[in-house]
Parts: structure tokens; C-alpha cells; sequence
């Protein structure tokens, strides 16, 4: 298979356009080796590393050829996530260095941090940041949404989509409820990936609102896709 076709179609990128820049941008490695064209062959078991806009190397290992752009359940089937992989990188490897070092396949340690969505969300729900996410790691509550912090690669594209400034890095003091939130909740609710109009009209009007949690929260899932 090709590697921008598995590239979208396992929901690594969110467009086959992107894919196919991600491939041949050179920054991505298949088992160890750079490459930097978008119909370089994968196969099952072959470990895919490529750096995040976070500074963070992603490295995935193929456990099925996936047939369509499926739904993100379908599409994390298709690879196995080497956690123990994912490292910070230091600034001098972003992506382009990345591509001409060793790292993607030596690099080690575990990251733990994460970003979590506050009750700022609740009500507001303007639904920004499910577009930027590269990870797909959104679920969706009646009224507000959460992130899985396990699958959270800590990139902080979302953070400033926010309109309502509902989303901070857990490396904030007193965010630990938004914390456990996010966690009990994102396994609950479904998975939400697009905007499909769920912003309420009147968002604007609960937008800066304190104490929301209390007075709005609803442990209710929302739609998803
Ligand atoms: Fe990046 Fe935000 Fe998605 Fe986490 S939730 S991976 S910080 S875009
Ligand atoms: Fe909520 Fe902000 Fe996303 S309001 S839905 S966290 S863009």
C-alpha cells in the first residue's frame, strides 16, 4: 500500500492532500530509513516515525492495511502506537533535522502531559478545535467537549482555536478536576472529529461565564459522528 494512502486512511493527517505533502516532505522515516515519496510501499509491521508541530516523535507500527477512511475506531486499528517512542524533542529536532537523524528510531521516555478542556467549553461548544487536531482525540458530551488525555500527543494546536479559551496544557496549576473530566468522560462519549453544526446559537451568550460546572454540566454524550 502506499504510504499517503495508509497515511490517510489510518487518520494520521486528515486529507489525502496532506498526506501525500507529509510524504514527500522528507520528514518521515519507515523503519529507520527517511523517506520522501508519497507511493513508498508500507506493509504490516513496518514502524512509521515522523515529528509533530509539538516537537514530539510519533511512532507507529502497522498492524493492518486499511481498506477506506473509515471511522477513528477503524482507523486506529490499523497501527499500534510505540508509546515508549514518543519523546520531546529538543528544538534543533524539529522536522527537518528529524529527517537526518537517528532519533526516530533511538529515542526513548514517556510523556505524560497533556491538554485538558475546561468548563469554559460548557454551553459554548464553538467546535475549532476538533478541525486542527491531529490526533483525533475529541470526544463529545451534550454540551461541551473533553480529550482523551491518553491519546493527546500535546501538540497545543487547539489551545489557541478556542474561542471560549477552554483548553490549557495540565502543566497549569488547579486544572486537576479537568483533568479527571477528561478522562472519565472521553471514555464514555463518542468520538467527535468534525464540525458538523453543533455550536448552540447562543454560545456567544455563555462565552466568559464562571462557575458553568455546576450550573450547566451534563454527563450526557453528545452526537459524535
Ligand atoms: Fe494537540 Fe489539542 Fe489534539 Fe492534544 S487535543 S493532540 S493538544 S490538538
Ligand atoms: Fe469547546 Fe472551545 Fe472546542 S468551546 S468545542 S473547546 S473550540
Amino acid at each position: 500500500m502506499r504510504l499517503d494512502r495508509f497515511l490517510c486512511c489510518a487518520r494520521i493527517v486528515k486529507t489525502r492532500g496532506q498526506a501525500q505533502d507529509m510524504a514527500e516532505s522528507g520528514h518521515v522515516r519507515i523503519d529507520g530509513r527517511a523517506v520522501n515519496k508519497a507511493a513508498t510501499p508500507v506493509r504490516i509491521g513496518c514502524v512509521i516515525a515522523f515529528a509533530t508541530p509539538g516537537g514530539y516523535v510519533r511512532a507507529l507500527r502497522i498492524a493492518a492495511l486499511p481498506v477506506r477512511r473509515g471511522p477513528s475506531e477503524e482507523a486506529r486499528a490499523c497501527y499500534d502506537e510505540l508509546i515508549e517512542m514518543r519523546a520531546h524533542l529538543p528544538q534543533a529536532l524539529t522536522p527537518p533535522a528529524l529527517a537526518h537523524s537517528s532519533i526516530a528510531v533511538r529515542c526513548s521516555g514517556s510523556v505524560s502531559m497533556t491538554y485538558v478542556v475546561t468548563d469554559a467549553c460548557i454551553k459554548c461548544k464553538y467546535m475549532d478545535c476538533v478541525e486542527v487536531c491531529p490526533v483525533d482525540c475529541f470526544y463529545e458530551g451534550e454540551n461541551m467537549l473533553v480529550i482523551n488525555p491518553s491519546e493527546c500527543i500535546d501538540c497545543g494546536v487547539c489551545e489557541p482555536e478556542c474561542p471560549a479559551e477552554a483548553i490549557l496544557p495540565d502543566t497549569e496549576s488547579g486544572l486537576e478536576q479537568w483533568l479527571e473530566v477528561n478522562t472519565a468522560y472521553s471514555a464514555e462519549w463518542p468520538n467527535v472529529t468534525r464540525n458538523a453544526g453543533q455550536t448552540p446559537a447562543d454560545a456567544d451568550a455563555f462565552k466568559g461565564l464562571e462557575g458553568k460546572f455546576d450550573k450547566f454540566f451534563s454527563a450526557e454524550p453528545g452526537k459524535g459522528d
